[in-house]
């Protein structure tokens, strides 16, 4: 949709999309990946491409952005973006490629297809997909992009460079969310920004939609704002929790616990989450801090696993006392 579409519908613009860089150099904090993907769009010869890499740190935007700097303002027709989990089996993948890279080509020798949660086929439906990949090579160049590059079958690999993503960089957060702040009129606290960058986890797409969802009211983002809009606990909360357990005293753990759960509204796996990237803040020392991470290892498993989350969370807050 346009910019003058959706002023028309008078819809709140998405942040995500108004703020998603356009060129690769305005991709923050992956300089090595944008560095190695720019001289390919130099020399405009792409190999097929696999990007691996947790959520929101810029796969599909340096996909998008590698299309608009080769075919400029025809880079939709050049790209066709697929998600592996949508079609229904790997025939309904090869329909569309087959027909995309037939249709006829403008100045270019080559269009991208970009195929994401590549990790989402079977190993058959993968094999299948090689065999596409190659059957097509001369006129298409596949970008393949997947959370874990381990579900991707060695033969796909080995045909592709692979790229791995990795979480932003605090810093590079706290620019960005800065940036569109500023550019918004929003004010924000440090605080606020410094609770965005612990939300986030070094994903850009959680710590813009927060600010988002924040700077809705009206009022100054702070610390309190961003938690409570992204059901996020304080992590000063979970550290006392856990400082209560560790000195025994389960029945005032078990009660901090609560409150997250049922007050705040917090899901299990969020606290588990929370507990896990805080274990080194907790000042222990290293075999308790190492104990307490085979705990919510153990706990995260278990509730992934579908285990009722409260009764994990207590039964770990209730090995932690009894050591
Ligand atoms: N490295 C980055 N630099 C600037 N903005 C970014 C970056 N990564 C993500 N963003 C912002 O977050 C949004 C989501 O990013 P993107 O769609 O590229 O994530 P992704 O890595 O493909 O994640 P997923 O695995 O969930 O598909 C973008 O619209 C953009 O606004
Ligand atoms: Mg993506």
């Amino acid at each position: 949709m346009s910019e003058a579409d959706q002023s028309e519908t008078g819809r709140e613009e998405i942040w995500l999309e108004k703020y998603r860089p356009q060129r690769l150099y305005d991709v923050v904090g992956q300089e090595t990946i944008v560095e190695r993907l720019q001289s390919y769009v130099d020399r405009d010869d792409l190999s097929h491409m696999l990007f691996a890499g947790p959520a929101g740190v810029g796969k599909t935007t340096s996909a998008v952005a590698i299309a608009r700097e080769l075919y400029g303002e025809e880079w939709e027709e050049n790209f066709l973006e697929l998600n592996a989990s949508d079609e229904r089996g790997i025939d309904v993948v090869r329909d569309r490629v087959k027909s995309f890279a037939r249709t006829s080509f403008g100045g270019h020798n080559y269009r991208i297809i970009f195929l994401d949660e590549a990790d989402a086929l079977t190993s058959d439906a993968q094999s299948a997909l090689r065999r596409t990949m190659e059957q097509f090579s001369n006129n298409v160049r596949f970008i393949l992009s997947c959370n874990y590059s381990s579900q991707i079958i060695d033969p796909i690999q080995s045909r592709c460079a692979v790229f791995r993503f990795s979480p932003l960089p605090d810093e590079a957060i706290e620019e960005q969310t800065r940036k569109i702040a500023d550019n918004e009129g929003i004010e924000i606290t440090d605080d606020g920004i410094e609770a965005l960058v612990y939300v986030a986890g070094g994903d850009m797409r959680a710590a813009i939609n927060g600010l988002q969802a924040a700077a809705v009211t009206g009022s100054t983002v702070d610390e309190e704002a961003v938690f409570e809009i992204t059901s996020t606990a304080r992590p000063e909360d979970i550290e006392e929790m856990v400082t209560l357990a560790l000195d025994g005293d389960f029945t005032a753990a078990r009660t901090q616990l609560d409150r997250l759960l049922t007050d705040e509204g917090i899901a299990g796996g969020d606290v588990i989450d929370q507990l896990h990237r805080s274990v080194w803040e907790f000042d222990l020392d290293d075999e308790a801090a190492v104990k307490l991470l085979d705990r919510i290892g153990e706990t995260d498993y278990r509730i992934t696993a579908g285990a009722n989350e409260r009764i994990q969370l207590e039964a770990l807050l209730a090995s932690v006392a009894l050591d």
